[in-house]
């Protein structure tokens, strides 16, 4: 494994931009996939307030920041304020990552679905024609429901508390290519792919469904990495389904916004670095 450089006057920087930020796991990703593969880039948090993003838009240009992730409260409002957006940023009007084109316009991106399927694919699992349960309505899931359809998903179920915001999400799934409708809770059990994309579970041991619901011929997937086994994972394990923590969906994203960067030598052989390296530091 390659040093990280010494900081120059050709560093190159990328930030993260948000409010709280402190907390963000960003800095440690990116600088590992940094010095791993030996580039003169540095990342770091930048806190931004609410109401301020068109400011740290503005700042990007004057600074030449080479890559911008985005978090809250700021990924609708950079959405609304970059000059160009990838299609699943378009799809979900919300951007995590901002990379200046060659010509100087900022391109919002959204990484995050694209990091899910990715985080699947990585453990072997495959969406194409296959029914999926997704369990939530909210931001991440509106990312993942956009991904599914997009990645070829014969059907995504859309189960959530709030039924309001299930319709929206089944229709991103929809709008993006595959049957979608929301769903109820018996419909975990025919799904081949349930994914929990609420927040249940994140610190503590609560379940996100009933755990009877599943079994064996299913896989698994949590996007909550903390803890890394949760109590659905525990849950599935016990009945023999295949699982998927929510920590491959943090490295893919992040990943993936590497590769967005299109000014740099990064490519996907670069996301299992990344995720190798981070890993080896999270133990
Ligand atoms: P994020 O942007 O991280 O996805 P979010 O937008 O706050 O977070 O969404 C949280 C998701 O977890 C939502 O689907 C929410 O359900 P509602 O849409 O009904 O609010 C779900 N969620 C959070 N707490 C829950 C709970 N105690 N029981 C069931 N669902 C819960």
């Amino acid at each position: 494994m390659n040093a990280q450089p010494a900081i120059s006057g050709r560093t190159r920087l990328a930030a993260v931009i948000g409010s709280p930020v402190q907390h963000s796991l960003s800095p440690a990703l990116h600088n590992a996939a940094f010095t791993a593969l030996g580039l003169d880039w540095v990342y770091v948090a930048l806190p931004v307030s609410e109401g301020r993003a068109d400011t740290a838009l503005d700042a990007m240009r004057l600074f030449g920041i080479g890559g911008m992730s985005v978090t809250m409260p700021h990924k609708e409002q950079v959405a609304a304020s970059v000059d160009q957006l990838d299609p699943a940023a378009a799809a979900l009007r919300s951007v995590n990552t901002v990379v200046p084109s060659p010509d100087g316009d900022l391109v919002g991106h959204s990484t995050d679905g694209a990091g899910f399927v990715a985080s699947l694919a990585a453990a072997g699992v495959e969406v194409a024609g296959t029914q999926v349960c997704l369990l939530g309505a909210g931001g991440a899931a509106r990312a993942i429901a956009d991904a599914l359809g997009r990645a070829g998903a014969a059907e995504v179920v859309v189960v959530n508390r709030t039924a309001s915001s299930a319709e929206t999400t089944a229709a991103l799934a929809s709008a993006a290519g595959c049957a979608a409708r929301v769903g109820v809770a018996a419909d975990i059990a025919d799904a081949h792919i349930v994914v929990n994309a609420t927040s249940v579970g994140m610190g503590g041991n609560l379940l996100p469904c009933d755990p009877t619901l599943l079994h064996s011929g299913q896989v698994v997937a949590d996007i909550v990495y903390h803890p890394r086994r949760t109590a659905l994972l525990e849950a599935a394990a016990a009945v023999g389904a295949r699982t998927v923590d929510g920590l491959g969906m943090l490295v893919h994203q992040a990943a993936l916004q590497q590769r967005d960067r299109k000014s740099t030598r990064l490519n996907s052989s670069h996301i299992t670095i990344s995720y190798a390296v981070f890993c080896l530091k999270k133990k």
